[in-house]
């Protein structure tokens, strides 16, 4: 099929117009690319797992552009959760409800909860106000990292979707904070731009599980998406944590050196602009300022799609601290290690 591209300075009409058509259309958010349809319509919600290759269980989030989408999609929200939502809406932060009759199962991997937000971005939200609520995943096909730029979407969606906005790069780089509020206290079940820490400020207590920093599988029952491994890069990826700066760098030199001697294996690094230096002959990928952790939160995807693109056999990743938004780059880089990750004093 052919796939329209549209510029941010065009006018997205046509786009909303496709939504109310039952059409599939990729649009920019604060956080990811999403694959948008109409969330109230069965048939155009299967076509986006179709072209995904998503599995039809694992659910799809519903974006609104106002608080009365919110009772159109879900029921029995809380007051006080209805409350914070005004403070911290729109933005990076994804909530599990009871979910209405309106919404079909498609939308909800045939749940009876419903993940909602509401997100930061002009051209997503004057796309849901001219059309609908829409349900949209991230716009990868499953398996691959989530797209950061129209040309990650162009490149795994083209005559695939109705139509791709191009909104340049996404503005955090990873995907919402997702947390379950059928549950007390609230779980979280996906760390994202909004971190634990502001959460706490806001909404209060919530329950940080294991499998939320990413170093074991999920619950099924409670985090359908997470048995899914986020994506599986083609090459192998190892993730180097330790406290100590320096002392991961001189662990993954090893490492490197190990898979090159034993096994004949190019590795790349993934770095940090202060540590990349440090990796003499070795092709390095820099994912930004480990100073700035939204900065390598911003540049990780494309990083990841960028080894793949790569002429060497494995990926080494250097760790970062957990904190803010660090938790959930590290929840993306041990997911997509398969857990292989390798300690100071292993
Ligand atoms: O930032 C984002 O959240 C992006 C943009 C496009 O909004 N979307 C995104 O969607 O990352 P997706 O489908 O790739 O991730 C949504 C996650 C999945 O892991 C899914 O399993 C989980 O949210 N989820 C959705 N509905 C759920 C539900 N009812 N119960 C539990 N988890 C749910
Ligand atoms: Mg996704």
């Amino acid at each position: 099929m052919d796939t329209l591209i549209i510029r941010p300075n065009e006018s997205i009409e046509a786009a909303a117009e496709t939504i109310l058509r039952g059409g599939l259309v990729a649009f920019p958010t604060e956080t990811v690319y999403g694959l948008g349809a109409d969330a109230f319509n069965p048939a155009a919600v299967r076509r986006i797992y179709q072209v995904k290759g998503r599995p039809a269980d694992n659910p799809s989030i519903v974006h609104i552009a106002s608080l009365d989408q919110l009772v159109d999609v879900a029921v029995d929200v809380p007051d006080e959760l209805f409350k914070a939502l005004r403070r911290v809406w729109p933005g990076p932060f994804t909530v599990v409800l009871r979910k209405s009759s309106k919404v079909p199962p498609e939308t909800t991997g045939g749940r009876d909860t419903v993940a909602v937000r509401m997100p930061a971005h002009p051209i997503a939200l004057e796309l849901i106000r001219r059309s609908r609520p829409i349900a949209a995943p991230s716009a990868n096909l499953s398996g691959k990292p989530s797209p950061t730029s129209a040309i990650h979407v162009i490149r795994d969606l083209m005559g695939k979707v109705d139509a791709i906005i191009d909104g340049g790069d996404t503005y955090f780089g990873v995907e919402s904070t997702v947390i379950d509020f059928t549950r007390r206290p609230p779980v979280l079940l996906r760390p994202g731009p909004f971190t634990v820490e502001e959460i706490r400020g806001v909404i209060g207590d919530i329950v940080v599980p294991e499998f939320a920093r990413g170093t074991r599988e999920a619950d099924v029952a409670l985090a359908p998406g997470m048995k899914y491994r986020h994506y599986a890069p083609s090459k192998p990826l190892f993730l180097v944590e330790c406290g100590d700066v320096e002392a991961m760098v001189g662990k993954a030199k090893e490492l490197v050196e190990r898979l090159k001697q034993h096994e004949g294996k190019r590795a790349a690094v993934l770095c940090s602009s202060e540590t990349c230096g440090q990796y003499a002959g070795v092709t390095v990928v820099d994912m930004g300022h480990r100073g700035d952790l939204y900065e390598v939160a911003r540049k990780l995807f494309a990083a990841l799609r960028l080894v793949d693109d790569l002429d060497v056999d494995v990926a080494v990743a250097e760790g970062f601290p957990e904190l803010g938004i660090g938790l959930a780059i590290m929840n993306r880089l041990r997911k997509a290690s398969g857990f292989s990750i390798i300690k100071c004093g292993d």
